[in-house]
């Protein structure tokens, strides 16, 4: 089945604010219908107001909620393209001061939650006949870094598996991108990560210009418009000021 009804719908997790955000916006633009994943459900509100695209609130960790996200979105007409954003990093321990609890959350979303919604969503993409999944993993999963080891191994898994799903699913003509940014400003990643202002804003200290969350969005466009036979499988996108992940050029 290759119906024109199901043709340029997405569903796009991490919706709630940075590069899913930015992701539904010019996906809208772009005239497809976005379903737009997070669990915040004021800001999917607002992003629904603004684009047009449906804001399904969600943890993508939660077996219960994945259900329940299948069955709106199947209700809903169905999507071609699965876009997984939501992810993030916790900490920047070393090893030998690993959180346990900071892991476990970068795996539950970046790996299991990668996992989850494809799962659950690739007899949909199959049956559609030119589906595509896309995985937002990092320059983190390419290389290691030291106090980069929890995030490194969550973001190394969820490239693993994005390669074994392109292995797999080629005779379902189902295309398998990846793309991996490095130095990406957005608001609230490095808070996040290191849990105050100050040492989030020294994460950006002195680069020029990072990557915006629109530049990544743009990126993410580029690749699930090509022509359905074209696969981006891999994309490493940093800024110039970024020429390899332990080089980074901080000016003043
Ligand atoms: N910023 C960078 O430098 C950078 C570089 C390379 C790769 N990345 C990757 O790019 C992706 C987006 O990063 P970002 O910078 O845009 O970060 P962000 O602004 O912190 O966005 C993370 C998104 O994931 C959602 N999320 C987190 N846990 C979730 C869960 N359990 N269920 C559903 N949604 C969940 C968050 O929404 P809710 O809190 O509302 O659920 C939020 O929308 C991540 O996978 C990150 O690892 C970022």
């Amino acid at each position: 089945m290759t119906s024109d009804s199901l043709k340029k719908a997405a569903l796009v997790t991490g919706a709630s604010s940075g590069i899913g955000e930015a992701t539904v916006r010019a996906l809208a633009a772009e005239g497809w219908t976005v379903f737009a994943v997070a669990r915040r459900a004021e800001r999917l509100a607002a992003l629904e107001a603004e684009t047009g695209a449906v804001g399904i609130p969600a943890d993508i960790s939660a077996d219960d909620d994945v259900s329940r996200l299948l069955a709106r979105v199947t209700e809903a007409g169905g999507i071609d393209t699965l876009i997984n954003i939501a992810g993030g990093a916790r900490g920047a321990d070393k090893v030998g001061a690993a959180s346990t609890e900071d892991w476990e959350w970068m795996y539950r979303v970046n790996v299991l939650g990668t996992m989850k919604l494809t799962r659950a969503f690739l007899p949909m993409l199959r049956a559609h006949g030119e589906g595509t999944v896309l995985n937002l993993t990092s320059t983190a999963g390419l290389a290691a870094y030291e106090g980069g080891g929890g995030y490194n191994a969550a973001k190394f898994a969820q490239h693993a598996l994005t390669g074994a799903l392109r292995l797999e699913e080629a005779e379902n003509n189902l295309r398998v991108i990846e793309v991996a940014p490095g130095l990406v400003y957005t608001e609230e990643f490095a808070l996040n990560r290191l849990g105050d202002r100050q040492a989030a804003d020294k994460v950006y200290q002195g680069v020029e210009k990072p990557l915006t969350a629109d530049d990544v969005a743009d990126v993410v466009r580029y690749a699930v418009t090509a022509p359905h036979h074209v696969n981006l499988d891999q994309i490493v996108i940093r800024p110039v000021a970024q020429a390899a992940n332990h080089k980074l050029i901080r000016k003043g």
